[in-house]
């Protein structure tokens, strides 16, 4: 007999027919005359009821079907009492595939998210990580989606690369030599005998590759994993996060903006649309304003504001008595998540879109403005999250951006083929990169970014 997925199971009103259905047990309660066992297969967040005469069956072999147990289920689909779902499963064969003993470790409900992290390999069968990855798996539907329905081209970018396209230095090494005997203190280390003949590193982003593809396909995105070995403890770094890097010819600073605003809220709208039972068990489990959060990012125009101004309004916090726990030191300061979360969550209570920011604490491909100062910087900061994209308007001059390469002790050597795209046929050009993780942290309402990706990386651990 052909399975039946618990999803398409629990709307079926062909009642009377026989069924069969697969999963793990979430719960079982048994009684003299009725045995319920709750059932679970991973394709909704909803269980289905399995309604067991114990008269029927081997009393031990009843009693052996635990939380966490795999079986499968012949039966004849009935209407439900209960209410939620239309039908349940009258069983009449039950076949054990796996017990799952005692010690089972996500047998306990109301675990910590930090206890469940020590058992990432089965924290995935729970409610709220089930509904978590299947809403990431929206996600990236939605991604692939809008820029697919907007003529984009989904453009693959390298992992292991020899630049550093942010410029700041924190990248992974890749490397086949043997570190123990060239590794030594002082050393000269013979890269000409590594793999690629040269010092190569996990990418840290694929834009520089990106406006490659953007100047001659004129709108791509890339989606990929990105490394960075910076050693931010916080719950919104991962060393390894996966991000999704749209890049547009002939694109100026209002359009990008319009575009980063269109683009998130288009894949907010997604999860509302298309992940409603997923929403609502998190709505109820772990963000009671959830929905609600969602719901009015998707209706309200971001805030656009620019650093200057938002530095004011900090500072003017600051007199008015509001504590920051990071120090507001006036303009040319960077902001931390503190500081951006105040703007958006307390002081205009909406995302912000931030521009112009001083040159110095961004990196080396923005375009400046006339000022000489700020550049055509656009960074997206959300509520809960800060920072959700970052973004700019590129700087299309040859010779400004090889005078900005050498002016932050950066090798123009390197970057050649980058700079070949202002040397040949340069055009004006702009993108941004989104943080899948942070976006799956606002759209779930969980508040660790090492619990909406199956297998975290970050400082000191790498499981798996
Ligand atoms: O602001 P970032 O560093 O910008 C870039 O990498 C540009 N090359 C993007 C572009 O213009 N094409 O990173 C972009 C976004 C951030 O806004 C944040 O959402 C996310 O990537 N991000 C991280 N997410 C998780 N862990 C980390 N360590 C992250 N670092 C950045
Ligand atoms: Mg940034």
């Amino acid at each position: 007999m052909k399975r039946t997925k618990i999803v398409d199971a629990l709307v079926c009103t062909d009642f009377g027919k026989d069924i069969n259905v697969k999963g793990w047990v979430r719960s079982h309660r048994s009684s003299k005359a009725v045995d319920f066992i709750a059932l679970n297969d991973g394709s909704t967040i909803k269980n289905i009821q399995v309604v067991v005469d114990p008269t029927h069956f081997d009393e031990e072999m009843l009693k052996s079907i635990t939380t966490g147990a795999c079986i499968n289920v012949v039966g004849t689909l009935v209407e439900s009492q209960g209410a939620g779902q239309a039908s349940e499963v009258q069983c009449r064969e039950l076949e054990i595939y796996g017990l799952c003993p005692g010690d089972y470790p996500m047998q306990k409900k109301g675990q910590s998210f930090e206890y469940m992290r020590k058992y990432a390999h089965l924290r995935l069968r729970t409610n709220t990580f089930g509904a978590v990855f299947r809403i990431r798996h929206n996600m990236a539907i939605a991604i692939h989606k809008y820029f697919h329905d907007h003529g984009f081209y989904y453009f693959n970018t390298p992992l292991i690369t020899a630049s550093d396209a942010e410029g700041a230095g924190e990248m992974f090494q890749v490397t086949t030599l043997d570190l123990a005997r060239t590794g030594r203190e002082g050393a000269e280390v013979p890269y000409d005998r590594d793999f690629f003949g040269k010092k190569t590193s996990l990418t840290v982003s694929g834009q520089l590759e990106g406006e490659l593809g953007a100047t001659a396909l004129g709108a791509i995105y890339t989606f990929g994993p990105t490394f960075r070995a910076e050693n931010s403890n916080t719950p919104r770094h991962l060393a390894e996060f996966w991000m999704i890097e749209p890049e547009v010819a002939f694109m100026d600073k209002e359009e990008l903006m319009d575009l980063e605003e269109d683009f998130i809220k288009y894949c907010v709208r997604w999860a509302l649309d298309n992940c409603k039972d997923d929403l609502e068990f998190l709505n109820k489990m772990i963000d009671k304003s959830l929905v609600q959060t969602l719901e009015s990012v998707v209706k309200e125009d971001f805030v656009r504001l620019t650093y200057s101004e938002g530095i004011q309004i900090l500072e003017k916090a600051v007199r008015d008595g509001h504590k920051f726990e990071f120090p507001i030191k006036g303009w040319g300061m960077d902001l931390s998540s503190e500081h951006e979360r105040f703007l958006v969550e307390e002081y205009f209570k909406r995302p912000v879109i931030m521009t112009d920011y001083p040159s110095e604490i961004k990196a080396f491909y923005m375009k400046k403005n006339a000022d000489g100062k700020t550049m055509q910087g656009t960074d997206v900061l959300f509520p809960r999250i800060g920072e959700i994209i970052g973004g700019s308007v590129r700087e299309e001059s040859y010779d400004k951006l090889v005078g900005e390469i050498k002016t932050r002790g950066m090798e123009p050597s390197s970057y050649s083929w980058y700079l070949d795209t202002r040397k040949y046929g340069s055009c004006p050009h702009a993108g941004f990169g989104l943080g899948f993780e942070r976006l799956i942290l606002f759209v779930t309402g969980m508040q660790n970014i090492r619990d909406v990706i199956p297998f975290p990386r970050t400082p000191k651990s790498a499981e798996y």
